[in-house]
This record gives structure tokens, sequence and C-alpha cells, in this order.
């Protein structure tokens, strides 16, 4: 049998202490002990909110107040004895506060109840992981624009089906990150304006009869507002869900990235050399430099977003309000926010400190027939040609190429006059990369010119 003392707080009802069984399913405080700075920040609100209504007497609220900051100080220094008989922070807390303080502690939990205690608690964790990951998501979009700054220019392939397509730039294919993690960050921004509503003050589920100032609590705590249901505001973990899933959505993107490092710091593409900082050794090949960061990044997706699976299955089918099965959702969110921190920060580094090689990617930039769509257009643009009878003589001009081991400038123009008579001397214009990059001036387009107009739009948003 386990102790007696986890029957201290509702112990009128309650003759034997629980199972060792029961107390092991039911604790939380293995981990919940992260939400302490929130559980004390939470109830200093709402001891002042409770003088300030005259639900307690100010003496009482000042010795709870001071009596909370020790607590706090002594969970900060490691010197707090958790207790798992006492199940959850909440109950840790209070049970710490009344050694300290004595008899004014047991009013604390006036007009309050765990279940609101702990939707308070989990928001405000919950916020500051939010804006955490906007930082991180920002110091990553700045480490690509310096990347896409410094080689604006800079021709490359750029592939669909990973087969070589249409030369781009690097600044193209850096901004292109910037894009996906911005709009991440605006997803970090919306789910954070969405979440900050205070449940402080829902009770138990149903409100309470005494004349508390749930706008007073709201306020202390950087809340906008209060909830507008009591039992929405316990029973809701929608916020956690919505962290979760912009969680997800920013991490498949840096498995993007993570990726085509990955592809990129190849010995056969070269494109680019990643710092060794961030890269690893083998134990027994002595030339190999390994992208280990990388490859950790692009499986960090798989338990963020198993997370939030984990936790839309545990909130399916709840019904209304609060019910213990909601304990579940700390962990998922604890994990997945570690990580998402870990994998931004990484990415970050990575970014920061790698080297583009830019003669590599110029070499590949013209490899694999990349401007065959720029000769197609230009028997349209020059000759008049429907695009489709263009596209099929561009297609002979390569199978030409591939017969004779050369690229498409290498043809002579007698073997271009002999697929179509019109073609003149001028081809040879839109057959090298640099001219197809600069060509590509359509808005949002690969060309220099539009690459740093989308840097200046980027750098005036985050500096
Ligand atoms: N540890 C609990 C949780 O994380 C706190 C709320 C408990 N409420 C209750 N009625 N048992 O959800």
């Amino acid at each position: 049998m386990a102790d007696q003392t986890s029957n201290r707080m509702w112990g009128g009802r309650f003759a034997a202490g629980p199972d060792a069984i029961m107390e092991a399913i039911n604790a939380s405080i293995g981990f919940d002990r992260r939400l302490a700075a929130q559980d004390i920040a939470g109830s200093r609100a709402h001891a002042a909110m409770l003088a300030a209504t005259g639900i307690i007497s100010d003496s009482d609220a000042e010795a709870i107040d001071k009596g909370l900051v020790a607590v706090l100080a002594e969970i900060e220094s490691g010197n707090f004895a958790f207790s798992t008989a006492l199940e959850d922070i909440h109950m840790n807390v209070e049970a710490r506060l009344k050694e300290i303080i004595g008899e004014p502690a047991g009013r604390l939990h006036t007009a309050r109840s765990r279940n609101d205690q702990v939707a308070t608690d989990f928001r405000l964790w919950v916020r500051e992981q939010l804006d955490a990951a906007g930082e991180g998501l920002e110091a990553l979009m700045r480490a690509l624009l310096a990347q896409a700054e410094a080689g604006a220019d800079w021709v490359m392939p750029g592939f669909t089906h990973l087969q070589t397509a249409q030369p781009v730039t690097w600044g193209h294919h850096m901004m292109a990150y910037v894009e996906m993690f911005g709009r991440d960050l605006s997803r970090v921004r919306d789910a954070r304006a969405r979440m900050n509503e205070c449940p402080l003050g829902a009770a138990a589920l149903a409100g309470t009869s005494f004349p508390i100032d749930r706008e007073m609590t709201a306020q202390a705590l950087g809340f906008d507002r209060p909830c507008a249901n009591s039992l929405d505001a316990v029973s809701d973990r929608d916020f956690a869900l919505e962290f979760l899933s912009v969680a997800s959505i920013c991490a498949m993107h840096l498995s993007r990235l993570a990726e085509e490092l990955v592809i990129w710091s190849s010995a056969q593409f070269r494109f680019v050399t990643l710092s060794d900082r961030f890269s690893t050794g083998s134990s027994i090949m002595p030339q190999k430099k390994n992208p280990d960061a990388a490859e950790l990044i692009r499986a960090k997706i798989g338990r963020i977003f198993g997370a939030n699976t984990a936790l839309m299955m545990v909130m399916k089918g709840l019904p209304l309000a609060y019910s213990k099965d909601m304990q579940e959702d700390k962990e998922q969110v604890f994990d997945a926010a570690d990580n998402l921190m870990l994998a931004l920060a990484a990415m970050e580094g990575m970014v920061h400190d790698m080297t583009a090689n830019r003669d590599s990617l110029a070499a590949a930039a013209g490899s694999g027939f990349s401007t065959a769509t720029d000769l197609a257009d230009w028997l349209v643009r020059v000759l008049g040609l429907p695009f489709r009878e263009a596209h099929h003589i561009t297609g002979a001009l390569v199978a030409m190429a591939e017969r004779r081991g050369c690229d498409l400038p290498d043809l002579s123009l007698d073997e271009m006059r002999s697929v179509h008579p019109g073609i003149t001397d001028d081809v040879y214009n839109v057959l090298g990369v640099e001219n197809s990059v600069n060509s590509r001036m359509s808005l949002g387009g690969t060309a220099p010119a539009q690459v740093r107009a989308q840097i200046e739009r980027w750098k005036a948003k985050i500096g």
C-alpha cells in the first residue's frame, strides 16, 4: 500500500489510501513538474484576485504569495522533494505551501479546481512554446536569407521528380524555404492569438458561487480575456492540438530541407559542404563526414506528428467536461516541443554554417539538358511555332545531343537546322544557364532580380 498522504486533499470521503498501482497510473508529477512555474504564477494571480474581491483576507493572500514564491525558489534550486503520493504539481505545491505558511494555504483553492488550474497552467506553458518556436523560426529564416543573399544569382539545377528540370538560382531555392517557414511563423502567431484566453475561474466545470473577477486573473496572466464558457474552458485542449499541428507542419518542412542537405552534401552532388560543427565522422571509414544532424532533423517529424495523432486520439469522443484522459496531453506536447526547438536550432546552425559550392552548382546547372524549355520557348517566340510543335522539335534536338554525348549548346547550327531549317544563331543566346535564369523575370520567378525582391520583402518583415 502507498502511504496515506494523497488522501489529505479529499480525506473526508476516503477511508483508505490508494493501491500502489492506482497511484502509479494516477500520478502525473513525474512529468507535470515542468508546469511548476506556470502553476505558481496562476496561483499567485488567483490569490491576489481572491483578496481584491474580498473572498480571502489581504493578510492571507500576502502569506500565500510569499509562500508560493518560496516554493518556486525551492523547485528552481532543485531542493524540492516531489511526492508521487501527492499525484501532481498542483497538490505538491499546495502541500508544501501548507508546510511553509500553515492554515492560510488551505484558502488558496477557494473558487478554483484542479481542472481550471491545469488548463490554465498548460495554456501558459504552450504559449511560451509558441513564442519560442516563433523565435526559432525567425532565426532559421535569417540564416536562410543570408544564404540567399550571398548566392542570389548562383545557378544550380532545379528539379522535378528529382530529375534535372530547369536551371534556378541558389537564392531562389533558399527563399522557397523562407516562404515555408514564414507560413509556419504565421501559423504560430495565429495559434497564439486564438489560444490566449484564460480558463481560470471556470472552477471544476460550472463556474463558482464566489464573486470572483475573471478579468483580473486573465489580465494578470497576460491573457486577452477569460474563456467564455466554463464547461469548454476546462475540457478544451485545442490549444495543445494546434501547437502540435503547427509543429507537425513545421517539422515536415524541416524534414524536406534536411533531406536536401543529406543529398546535397553527398560526394555525388557536392552542392554544399556542411561545417565540422554540424557533421560527424565514422569510426571505421576515415573519409566519412556524415550529415547526422540533418538525418535526425529529418526523423523528428515522426515523433512530433506521432504526438499530434496521439493527443487527437486521447481527445476523440471525450464527453464534457474534464476527464482524467486529458492528463495524457502533457507528455506528448512536452516531447514534441523539446524536439521541435532542438530541430529548429540545429537546422539554423547547419544552414548558417554551410558553404554552397558555387562551381559544383554551376556545373550541375548546365547538365541534363536543363535549358531545353528555353529552346522550345525560343522556337515559339522567334519562329512563331505552336508550343506543342516547338516541344516536339526540342525533343528531337535533345535526342540528337544525347546520341552525340554532348549538351544542347554543343550542337552545331547545321545539326539544329537539320531538325528545323528556321533555327538561327540567335538560339545560342538562350541555351546558356545564366541567360535562362535571367530570363525568368515573371513575378516569383528564379531571375536574380526577382529573388532579390523576395529577399528585401522578407528582410523588411523579420529584419
Ligand atoms: N493532474 C491532472 C491533469 O493533468 C490535474 C487535474 C486533475 N483533476 C481532477 N479532477 N482529477 O489533468
